[in-house]
């Protein structure tokens, strides 16, 4: 059992004096009776509660699937930067959620966010290896030795000798390149460091998928869309 006025701040109807300010105003209904002391004990999955005669959807973890647009950074506070947090309505805020691993600021596409930090440490551990597709386009034609070397195991500019990665060539010319990258791990700017050690330049990059979840087409670049329960029990179970 959980106060009243704790459950309704926690999904977001405001700090805890303004949930207690609703209450006495008797707009808080549980299992259809008018509760005007906010310190009362509920059980929120299990009580029927309503604000204003809307139905309380109570949970503990959120989960979001955003198609991150250009120009936006991968964390949950910026001096500078609009972050992909910032992009996320009120609703969701209140859960404080955070992204799973980073894209880098020109990178678009598939970013999960959630505030479910068991999840996340799963899905990024190295020990995991979960997969993750990049569309890139790249400005000098890919050919088959880039293809052997991704799978050998590109050595970046650090001497960090990639895990084994799969390279698929969309469509190769002088005018440069499509390629599909499929990589396990997340080094900081990876795919394109990859690329730089073959002297070769990512110029657009979009992370096509992550894990079991592929990018959402209906999702416009900038907007977002919570996860089914059976996309989530999909990133649980790997
Ligand atoms: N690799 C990169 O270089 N950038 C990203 O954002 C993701 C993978």
């Amino acid at each position: 059992m959980e106060r009243l006025d704790k459950v309704l701040a926690n999904v977001g109807y405001g700090t805890r004096k303004e949930v207690k300010i609703l209450t006495k105003k008797g707009e808080v209904l549980v299992n259809g009776k008018i509760v005007k002391d906010s310190s009362a004990k509920v059980d929120p999955y299990k009580d029927d509660i309503t604000v204003s005669g809307e139905k309380v959807l109570y949970r503990e973890f959120i989960y979001l699937m955003m198609n991150k647009p250009d120009g936006v950074v991968s964390a949950t506070f910026d001096n500078y930067d609009e972050t992909v947090i910032d992009l996320l309505d009120e609703e969701y805020k209140v859960f404080e959620p955070f992204p799973i691993g980073r894209l880098d600021k020109d990178t678009v596409g598939l970013l999960l966010i959630t505030n479910d930090g068991a999840l996340n440490h799963k899905l990024i551990s190295p020990k995991n290896h979960v997969d993750k597709v990049y569309y890139a386009e790249i400005d000098k034609a890919v050919n088959e030795k880039d293809v052997a070397a991704f799978k050998n195991g590109i050595v970046l500019d650090d001497g960090y000798k990639c895990m084994p990665g799969k390279l698929e060539i969309l469509k190769a010319d002088e005018d440069g390149s499509e390629v599909l990258v499929t990589i396990q791990e997340g080094k900081f700017h990876q795919v394109k460091r990859m690329f730089k050690s073959r002297d070769k330049e990512v110029v657009y990059l979009r992370r096509e998928s992550f894990g079991p979840l592929k990018l959402d087409e209906s999702i416009d670049e900038g907007f977002f869309r919570e996860l089914t329960p059976e996309e989530v029990e999909a990133l649980q179970s790997v």
